[in-house]
């Protein structure tokens, strides 16, 4: 992966040495990662690779038990979800991490609310008018519709939860956005929004980490991918010139088809260690 370094931007986020252990699991096994401006990276894995541990301890949600991190070139460790959002950090957790009692309205804003101007807003009164209206907007974009942007989360389904979720991220992101499986619940038309929507954000210099397990949404919409397995980076994959053959053998060590082919040698290497590196050893 270091070869890759060609004297580009440089990075936004820099991780290295990431380890988060549950109990005897070690999810994380000394995890390295970039994202720098203007790309997406793509971070793909098998059903408990770590690629959502990944992302909570990246964005404050887990402190890692061990590991460095770097944001715009300083050491950082978030203590909470809330700072790395306060860093310019967004993201679209795989829980949908929302305030499921509170309207979609409410969750797009909140920490952020929009207040009446003048002295109603130093009272604290808030301008709902204009924030149903930017709501309206950005689902409107992401043609997401919901009958009534006034009934809590728990009433909406899950591919409109999603659309919140994504809403929100792209509009307060002024860093990096984090997506984990972020079309999961979503329709055709849905998801061909989000993907376009990663590409505008990525278009204005934001990097987008994007995780999911569609294959042919990865290679359509990362500039990079990287590929964690048993909580390790096994492999970085150029979307390119890489299959998506290759890209399911890093992930699993074996191709979709049961065919075993290329990459026995290369997963030798690839998977070093990892199989041993977790599990119940503690
Ligand atoms: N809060 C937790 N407590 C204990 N173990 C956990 C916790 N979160 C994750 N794990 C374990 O850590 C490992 C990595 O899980 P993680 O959720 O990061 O996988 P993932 O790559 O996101 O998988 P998926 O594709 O299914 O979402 C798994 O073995 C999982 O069981
Ligand atoms: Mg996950």
């Amino acid at each position: 992966m270091d070869a890759e370094r060609n004297g580009g931007p440089a990075p936004v986020l820099r991780a290295s040495g990431i380890v988060k252990q549950f109990g005897a699991v070690r999810a994380l096994d000394g995890v390295d990662i970039e994202v720098r401006p203007r790309e997406v990276v793509a971070l793909i894995g098998d059903n408990g690779a770590g690629k959502s541990t990944l992302v909570n301890v990246l964005t404050g949600v887990f402190r890692p038990d061990d590991g460095q991190m770097m944001f715009d070139g300083r050491p950082v460790s978030f203590a909470s979800p809330q700072a790395a959002r306060t860093a310019g950090i967004e993201t679209v957790y795989q829980d949908l991490a929302i305030a499921p009692h509170l309207d979609p309205v409410a969750n797009i804003f909140l920490g952020r609310e929009y207040r009446t101007p003048g002295p109603l807003g130093g009272l604290g009164f808030l301008d709902r008018r204009r924030m149903v209206r930017e709501t309206e907007r950005q689902l409107a974009q992401l043609k997401v519709r919901i009958p009534g942007l006034g009934r809590r989360m728990t009433t909406l389904s899950g591919g409109q939860r999603q659309g919140v979720a994504v809403a929100r991220a792209v509009m307060w992101a002024s860093k990096v956005v984090f997506m984990d499986e972020p079309t999961a619940a979503l329709g055709v038309a849905q998801t061909g929004q989000v993907l376009q929507l990663v590409r505008q954000v990525r278009d204005t210099g934001i990097p987008v980490v994007f995780i999911s397990h569609n294959m042919p949404h990865v290679f359509e919409v990362a500039d990079r991918i990287v590929v964690l397995r048993l909580g390790r980076v096994v492999r970085e994959l150029d979307p390119r010139t890489a299959t998506i053959d290759e890209a399911v053998l890093a992930m699993t060590g074996s191709l979709a088809s049961g065919r075993v082919g290329l990459g026995d040698g290369a997963m030798a290497n690839a998977g070093s260690g990892a199989a041993e590196g977790r599990g119940a050893r503690g």
